[in-house]
């Protein structure tokens, strides 16, 4: 199911945007121009993962440390040993959207 999250000029480069859908935490991030969606739940200890601090694509989990490509949600250094989830991202008509179950 595709659902819009938010207006194309919503956020500016380097901005993100928190929100739910349904029970589900999930974050939007705005890259250097690309957008990219992300499970806003850290997979080593529910922890607030989009909160962290962003280097380019990686996002550093504010609780333990653990870092997140924010591209395809992987897990690139420990504590945590998984990835977290990630939604494709399409704008259409001056929305973006992604497609979420
Ligand atoms: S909860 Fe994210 S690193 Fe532990």
């Amino acid at each position: 199911m595709r659902i819009i999250i938010a207006k194309s000029d919503e956020l500016a480069e380097g901005e993100r945007k928190m929100f739910t859908v349904g029970e589900k935490r999930l974050a939007l991030f705005n890259v250097g121009g690309e957008y990219y969606c992300i499970a806003d739940i850290c997979s080593h200890d529910d922890g607030p993962v989009a909160e962290g601090e962003c280097d380019g694509y990686t996002i550093e989990c504010p609780r333990h440390g653990a870092r997140f490509d924010l591209r395809d949600g992987s897990v690139l250094s420990f504590p945590a040993i998984r990835g977290i989830p990630s939604h494709p991202v399409e704008i259409m008509n001056d929305e973006i959207t992604i497609d979420i179950e």
